[in-house]
């Protein structure tokens, strides 16, 4: 996203998170900004690309181009709103919430990573089927799987109302009813799919990895971090 200029209270509730423009303005009127290295009292000065400007001491960074990693909840939608669920939006700072989409959504019933951005280039690379990144899903299921159901899963099994088998997977059984599968396509509903497809049922779905992004093991459900320039080459 490209730098602009803009008045102070609205960059300030622009790229603070939890920071509305009423809250820029009274954190303004007491002296808590600076610009520059000069305490400023006036909300409509307009801050250009490149001014320093600090909250409490702290910088404070244009939005930008965000990279994020957040651990979704159990029946929170990916979608900017929905009637019945909460949404993952809501997690993340207010001013962020418009500039930000989310790069292969979770259903509500699934938990673990989504990684959320404002490039819509990198957001594509990932959800791509010509780029194929594994995605990699911790499935619990309601039947014990078979050796030969397992296999059928590996190599490529028919789902209802698709013309194409699904791609070659990797599914590792960790007990007849606990299992690791990596998928590198994204067919709508495509894990549930896949078991009911075998006559088993998913009862438990949490993504822990897209590529070579892993969700930490450390993230709390409805936490988020930015991801690492590292994370971000993946
Ligand atoms: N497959 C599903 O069935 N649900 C998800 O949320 C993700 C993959």
């Amino acid at each position: 996203m490209k730098a602009e200029r803009q008045r102070l209270d609205k960059f300030l509730a622009n790229n603070v998170a939890d920071f509305s423009r009423a809250l820029a303005q009274r954190a303004i009127r007491r002296g808590w900004v600076a610009v520059n290295g000069e305490p400023c009292r006036d909300a409509a000065r307009h801050i250009e690309p490149g001014d320093d400007v600090r909250l409490d001491d702290q910088p404070v960074v244009a939005v930008g181009t965000r990279y994020l990693m957040l651990n979704k909840p159990l029946d929170y939608v990916c979608t900017q709103k929905d009637s019945h669920h909460p949404s993952v939006f809501e997690l993340l700072p207010e001013s962020w919430r418009d500039h930000l989409h989310i790069a292969g959504r979770l259903d509500a019933d699934t938990t673990g990573l989504v990684l959320i951005t404002t490039d819509g280039d990198w957001s594509h690379r990932i959800t791509s089927p010509n780029h194929a990144k594994a995605k990699r899903y911790h499935v619990t299921l309601a039947e014990p799987l078979s050796d030969a159901d397992a296999d059928t899963l590996r190599n490529g099994v028919e789902l209802r109302n698709e013309k194409n088998a699904t791609r070659p997977a990797e599914l590792i059984l960790i007990d007849p009813t606990h299992c690791q599968l990596a998928i590198r396509e994204g067919k709508y509903h495509q894990v549930r799919r896949m078991f009911a497809a075998v006559g088993n049922k998913v009862v438990e779905l949490h993504r822990d990895a897209i590529g070579s992004i892993q969700l930490d093991a450390g993230l709390a459900p409805g936490a988020w971090r930015e991801l690492s320039v590292s994370e971000r080459t993946l």
